[in-house]
């Protein structure tokens, strides 16, 4: 590992270790370039490891390296694994963000109604859930740390029925609805550990999640007209309230769900 060091005593992040699961792209993706430009050792985790690798090539020379590391959220044996790693390499974890997440568009149009429910909440949920449950322990050890759930406006709305993306049996909603009741459930039996739960509820943002969507004009046009600021999200917003939530400044905000959305569920 590059042992480079790296002192910028301003950051928000300063010297912290986060993990931040989905990273090879979108949200987790600028959440990890911002992290990392915050003064934070970021451990970044995915599937997608030439993503990863790729990502840590972009870290400057005035930041700490991004670690890259495999991470399949579903998978007990992977979670456990990288917050154990984190704990050997760093002795402490004081930040989680789990934005790893899939749509049933990613799932198999032909599987079944429950082969494709069980498939987008094993990520979305399991996974999430089991994160936490890793990140819990160490953060036990450590004293306290934040974590920072990326749910969906969709978990705290149904889908307009202007758009095309559920029957009203979508797993994608169902899941997120379950992120935003972890978070809460999960926050208030951590809190006096000085762990805080928070998560982050973006309205339709430009990343590959929303991409084949998107780059249907009808459906495009549609989608940044629910947002009464008339235009979907750049990943970096998002990133803006991540960062927010994960840092000490949020000290007294636990078990909220903060909407990142142009004004979506306001209207
Ligand atoms: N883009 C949006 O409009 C939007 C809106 C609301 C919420 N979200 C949520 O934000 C989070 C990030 O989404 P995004 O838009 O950046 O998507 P994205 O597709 O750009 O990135 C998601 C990442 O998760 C990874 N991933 C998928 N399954 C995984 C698994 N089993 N283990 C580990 N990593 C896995 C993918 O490889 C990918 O790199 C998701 O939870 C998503 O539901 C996105």
């Amino acid at each position: 590992m590059d042992e480079r060091t790296f002192t910028m005593p301003n950051g928000r992040l300063q010297d912290k270790i986060a993990l931040v699961t989905g990273a090879a792209s979108g949200i987790g993706r600028a959440t990890v370039l911002r992290f990392a430009r915050e003064g934070a050792h970021v451990i970044a985790t995915d599937l997608n490891m030439q993503a990863l690798q790729a990502l840590a090539a972009e870290a400057g020379a005035d930041t700490h390296p991004i670690v890259p590391v495999l991470c399949d959220v579903t998978k007990v044996d992977d979670t456990t694994r990288v917050v154990a790693d984190a704990m050997a390499q760093y002795g402490r974890l004081d930040v989680l963000v789990n934005s790893a997440g899939i749509t049933p568009r990613t799932v198999d149009p032909a599987a079944d109604i429950a082969t494709r429910w069980d498939a987008v909440m094993r990520v979305n949920a399991r996974g999430t859930m089991l994160m936490c449950h890793a990140a819990v322990a160490a953060m036990q050890q450590n004293g306290g740390g934040s974590i920072v759930n990326i749910a969906s406006i969709m978990g705290l709305v149904g889908y307009p029925t202007s758009l095309p993306f559920s029957d009203g049996f979508s797993a994608y909603p169902q899941s997120k609805g379950a992120v935003i009741q972890l978070t809460r459930d999960l926050g208030v039996r951590v809190a006096a550990d000085g762990i805080r739960v928070n998560a982050v509820c973006p309205g339709f943002v430009y990343t590959a999640l929303t991409a084949n969507v998107t780059g249907d004009p009808a459906v495009h046009t549609k989608m940044q007209e629910l947002h009464p600021m008339g235009r979907l999200g750049q990943p970096e917003e998002i990133a803006n309230v991540i960062l927010f939530l994960a840092s000490d400044e949020a000290s007294f905000v636990t078990g909220a769900a903060w909407t990142v959305d142009g004004g979506y569920t306001a209207e």
